[in-house]
C-alpha cells in the first residue's frame, strides 16, 4: 500500500485547521493536534491523526465541549480533584498536568485525579512533559471496556493505560503501556487498514482467538499476563474512575458509537519533584548508570540493541522529524476527504521522501 511521507508541522497545522472549524480555539486546536502528530510521530499510529475524524465528529455533534473548561473541585497542597467539564482530553490533560508540575514544585510532590473527562490520546504525551521539567511523571487514565476480568471473556474493563517517566541526562526514560498485549486502537487501525492482526491479541465476541481485526474489535484483548494484566486494569479504573468520581468500566460512554452522551472518562496525573529527595544531577547520573548497565549486558542471539523504555519511540520521533511522517493511503484520503468536508484547504499534497 502507498505511504506518504508529510512534514509534522505541515500535518499539524492541517489537523488544528480541521479542529477550528469545530470551534476550538486555535491555541486549543493545536495542543489537540499537536498530541496527536506526536503519536505519529512515536510510531503509535493508533493514536495519531487517524484519530480526526472521530474527535471531529464528537466536536460537531455538541458531545463534546469545544472550548476547555476546567474546574478545581477540591485541592490540597498535595493533591487535587479536577472536573475537566466534558474539555478535549489532551487540553485538560497539559493544563492539568502542569498543574500538577506546579504544585510538586511546592509540596514535593502531587496526586491529581480528574473526572468528566475524553479520549487524552497516548499518555507518553503528559508524562514527557514533567520529565522534561526534571520531576518524576506518572499518568493513568481508564477508557471503555475492552478487557474482560480473567476467566470471563465478557469486556468490562478499558485497556487503561499507564505511562511513567524520569529524566536523564539524555532522552527521558518512558514506559507508557496498555495492560493489554496491544492497545485496542492496533486492533481498530488494522481493520480500518484491512489487514489481520497476530494471534495472540484478541478474542471475539464469544470468546474464540482471532486474527480479524474487525472481529477482535467486536470482542476483547488479551490482558498481559493474563490475571496480572486484568489486575493492573482493574486498578487504574478504580484510581481513574471511582477516587475520581468519573464513571468506570462499562458505565463509561463510548467515543466511537455513544454521540449523545458525554464519555465522563477519569484521569490520574502524578509527579514528584526529584530535587526534594536527592540533588537531580545525582538522581540523572544514576538513572544514566543504569541505562549504560543495561545497554552493556549480553545480547540474546538476533539482538541487536537493548533498548530502554520508550527509546524505540523516542527514537523513531527524531528520525520522523527529519524525514516525514509516513501515512496510510487510508488514512491520507480519509484527511483529503475531512478537509472537502469541513471546507479546509487539503496542504499535504507536498510528500516529503
Ligand atoms: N487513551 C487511551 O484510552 C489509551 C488506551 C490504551 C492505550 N493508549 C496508548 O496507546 C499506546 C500504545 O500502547 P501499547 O501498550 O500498545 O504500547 P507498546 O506495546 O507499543 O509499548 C509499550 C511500552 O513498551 C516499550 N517497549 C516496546 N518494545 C520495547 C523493547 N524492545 N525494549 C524496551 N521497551 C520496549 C515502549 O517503549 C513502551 O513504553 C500508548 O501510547 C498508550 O498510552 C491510550
Amino acid at each position: 500500500m502507498e505511504t506518504h511521507y508529510i512534514n509534522w508541522m505541515v500535518l499539524r497545522e492541517y489537523c488544528q485547521k480541521l479542529l477550528e472549524t469545530q470551534g476550538m480555539p486555535e491555541d486549543e486546536a493545536l495542543i489537540t493536534a499537536d498530541s496527536l502528530v506526536e503519536a505519529d510521530l512515536c510510531g503509535v499510529e493508533s493514536h495519531g491523526v487517524s484519530r480526526m475524524t472521530i474527535y471531529l465528529k464528537r466536536l460537531e455533534e455538541g458531545v463534546v465541549n469545544p472550548v476547555c473548561e476546567i474546574k478545581v473541585e477540591r485541592e490540597y497542597p498535595g493533591s487535587a480533584l479536577i472536573n475537566a467539564c466534558n474539555s478535549m482530553g489532551m487540553v485538560a490533560g497539559i493544563r492539568i498536568m502542569q498543574k500538577c508540575i506546579d504544585k510538586a514544585k511546592e509540596s514535593g510532590s502531587c496526586f491529581i485525579a480528574v473526572n468528566h473527562s475524553n479520549h487524552f490520546g497516548m499518555a507518553f504525551y503528559y508524562v514527557k512533559m514533567a520529565t522534561q521539567q526534571n520531576m518524576v511523571g506518572i499518568t493513568m487514565t481508564n477508557a471503555p471496556p475492552n478487557i474482560a476480568p480473567w476467566g470471563s471473556y465478557r469486556p468490562y474493563m478499558g485497556t487503561n493505560p499507564v505511562a511513567i517517566g524520569v529524566p536523564t541526562n539524555e532522552e527521558p526514560i518512558i514506559l507508557d503501556m496498555a495492560p493489554s498485549v496491544v492497545a485496542m486502537g492496533k486492533v481498530i487501525l488494522a481493520a480500518k487498514l484491512g489487514n489481520s492482526i497476530p494471534e495472540g491479541w484478541a478474542l471475539t465476541a464469544d470468546g474464540r482467538p482471532t486474527t480479524d481485526a474487525s472481529e477482535g474489535m467486536k470482542g476483547t484483548v488479551l490482558p498481559i499476563g493474563g490475571p496480572k494484566g486484568y489486575g493492573i486494569a482493574l486498578f487504574v479504573d478504580i484510581l481513574c474512575g471511582i477516587l475520581s468520581g468519573a464513571q468506570f468500566g462499562p458505565y463509561l460512554g463510548n467515543m466511537w458509537n455513544d454521540f449523545t452522551n458525554p464519555q465522563n472518562l477519569g484521569h490520574v496525573f502524578c509527579c514528584i519533584d526529584i530535587s526534594k529527595f536527592l540533588p537531580l544531577e545525582i538522581f540523572k547520573e544514576k538513572v544514566g548508570q543504569i541505562k549504560r548497565d543495561i545497554k552493556a549486558l549480553p545480547k540474546n542471539p538476533g539482538v541487536d540493541i537493548i533498548f530502554m523504555p520508550g527509546e524505540i519511540e523516542w527514537t523513531r520521533a527524531m528520525e520522523r522529524r527529519e524525514k516525514g511522517v509516513p501515512l496510510s493511503d487510508t488514512v491520507y484520503k480519509e484527511l483529503k476527504q475531512l478537509g472537502e468536508k469541513y471546507r479546509v484547504g487539503f496542504t499535504l499534497c507536498k510528500e516529503e521522501k
